[in-house]
């Protein structure tokens, strides 16, 4: 697949690799990665963004593309419903079917509660699936919570909410355990030990996986016991507008069954938002790493209905997004693969940075060897990037190591005739993770009664940037919390009458902001999948 003219570009990596093998490169200092991130990170870059006209978050500076979607009216907006005709009637409804959902309605259906999935695809269509290089989780002797605190605090820049950084690193132990027990294959050492390796800003070796397709294996083990248990999931049916009741509470929401194009009522005593993150939404024109239905559909709906958004300014953009070929533009290079001791390159066989920086600063170093210092390399389709040197994992680890640890890349490479053992490949960020969402509480509560929300839409843990591994960390802490939660809270809970009133409310203040606009939103899936919502 490399061309005449890459295979020679390569021959700088190669000159430079045993060199480099097993020499340490130095690890920034607080000043220059400060330096970077202010020159470098697309968060700083101001025209990327704009501030809010209306709702809670007036006059806060979000994306231009999520502003674009949170300023337009309701797909509901001439449509007639009769919110009396209630198609299901449960205690918790969950919407979204990725990891969150799933551990959140187990919980909740082993606290007794009557729970509905509703989800936009297919049950475990999600990022959740697509999650690759594994869970923090501090359970070995040499390791603790307190240690795991102190990382996800730095490398969230110590702006995180502190109460559920505490939470997160407390329950991450027994999340470890729980899917263990429900069967999932973590890698292991002969004698059964866990195996566990460092990514980007981690103190202690304590990232756990299942080779690279950690979050596949999480979701199959979470979707064999939700339809084990029998709860019910509803597919292709994505909410598009939470419904409240007369007394402002949560309770239940609208869903588009996109097959049959109805509109259908979902009425709950508690809602549990688990739509996942924003990736399709392409800030600053970023490819990402997301999948197809991440299009930031729960914070535009529990933003009209009056929840709060936090960082919701900082975005992730994972440092090694494939670069080349074109056909898998913009798909995730794990955190693993540098992890395993791969290091970015530059096209004069330099390293440039230390491989484990935390995410955000190592992605502005690549972005910076690109653009300012003018030592990337330019792909037959003109784009700019660096290499990854992928052979020194099996120089490092012995041969068979890329086959066996990361068989999922290994075979992404393959199928576009690529031999990562043998030659590096060319990688630069990719947008993967929005490092804010709708702020909760310990419980993954909201300001707004019996509405609560886990996963990726939340938002206060990472901070202004998350570490590897967090994730699939927080989608099953908060999932379980919010479950649990919500789950004995549905048992107080009187639901009064429906209303879409908010709907109405936040079409008046776009008027009275003078916000004229046709557009609606949830967008349900991005324009180029050819309007087929
Ligand atoms: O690089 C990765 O495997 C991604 C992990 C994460 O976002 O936590």
């Amino acid at each position: 697949m490399y061309t005449a003219q890459i295979r020679e570009l390569i021959k700088k990596v190669e000159a430079t690799r045993s060199a480099r093998l097993g020499s340490d490169f130095p690890r920034m200092t607080p000043e220059q990665r400060e330096e970077v991130l202010k020159e470098y990170h697309p968060d700083y870059k101001e025209k990327g963004f704009r501030k809010l006209r209306i709702g809670v978050n007036q006059g806060d500076k979000v994306p231009l593309e999520l502003a674009d979607v949170l300023e337009v009216k309701s797909r509901l907006g001439n449509i007639e419903l009769d919110l009396n005709k209630v198609h299901y009637d449960v205690d918790v409804l969950i919407i979204g079917g990725g990891g969150a959902g799933a551990s959140a309605a187990l919980e909740a259906h082993q606290k007794g509660a009557n729970v509905l999935i509703a989800t936009k695809l297919r049950f475990g269509d999600a990022n959740t699936m697509m999650a690759q290089g594994g869970i923090q989780a501090a359970d070995k002797p040499e390791d603790s919570p307190a240690q795991h605190y102190l990382d996800v605090m730095g490398g969230g820049h110590y702006s995180n909410k502190k109460e559920l950084v505490q939470a997160l690193v407390k329950d991450a132990p027994d999340v470890i355990k729980w899917l263990n027990d429900l069967g999932m294959m973590f890698d292991k050492e002969e004698d059964g030990t866990m195996v566990t390796t460092h990514g980007g800003g981690t103190s202690r070796k304590r990232m756990h996986a299942a080779a690279d397709y950690t979050g596949a294996e999480i979701m199959r083990v979470l979707r064999d016991e939700v339809l084990n248990r029998e709860i019910p999931v509803v597919e292709f049916s994505p909410a598009v507008e939470l419904i409240l009741d007369s007394d402002g509470k949560a309770a239940g929401a609208v869903l588009y069954n996109v097959e049959t194009e109805e509109y259908l009522i979902a009425k709950a005593k508690t809602v549990i938002i688990a739509t996942g993150g924003a990736g399709r939404l392409h800030y600053q024109g970023f490819p990402t790493s997301n999948h197809y239905g991440a299009t930031a559909d729960g914070l535009v709906m529990g933003y009209r209905a009056g929840a709060e958004l936090i960082f919701a300014d900082t975005i992730q953009y994972h440092p090694t997004g494939a670069a080349f070929p074109p056909q898998i533009f913009g798909s995730l290079v794990t955190e693993k693969v540098r992890s395993l001791g791969a290091t970015p390159i530059n096209s004069e066989g330099e390293q440039f940075v230390f491989h484990l920086e935390t995410r955000d600063v190592e992605a502005s170093a690549i972005i910076r060897e690109c653009l300012g210092n003018n030592k990337g390399i330019e792909t037959p389709t003109g784009v700019k990037c660096v290499w990854l040197d992928t052979p020194l994992i099996e120089m490092m680890h012995g041969e068979g190591t890329i086959e066996k640890r990361l068989p999922a890349m290994y075979t992404m490479y393959k199928k576009v005739g690529i031999d990562m053992r043998k030659d590096p490949i060319l990688i630069y960020p990719t947008l993967h993770y929005q490092n804010g969402g709708l702020l909760i509480d310990e419980h993954g509560q909201t300001k707004i009664e019996n509405l609560y929300v886990a996963g990726e839409a939340a938002g206060g843990i990472h901070g202004r940037n998350r570490l590897m591994g967090n994730s699939l960390l927080d989608i099953l802490v908060y999932g379980r919390r919010a479950g649990t939660h919500a789950g004995q809270k549905s048992k107080d809970v009187e639901v009064k009458e429906l209303k879409l009133d908010h709907v109405n409310a936040y079409h008046q203040s776009m008027e009275e902001n003078g916000i004229q606009t046709d557009e609606t939103s949830p967008m349900i899936l991005p324009h180029y999948t050819h309007g087929r919502e």
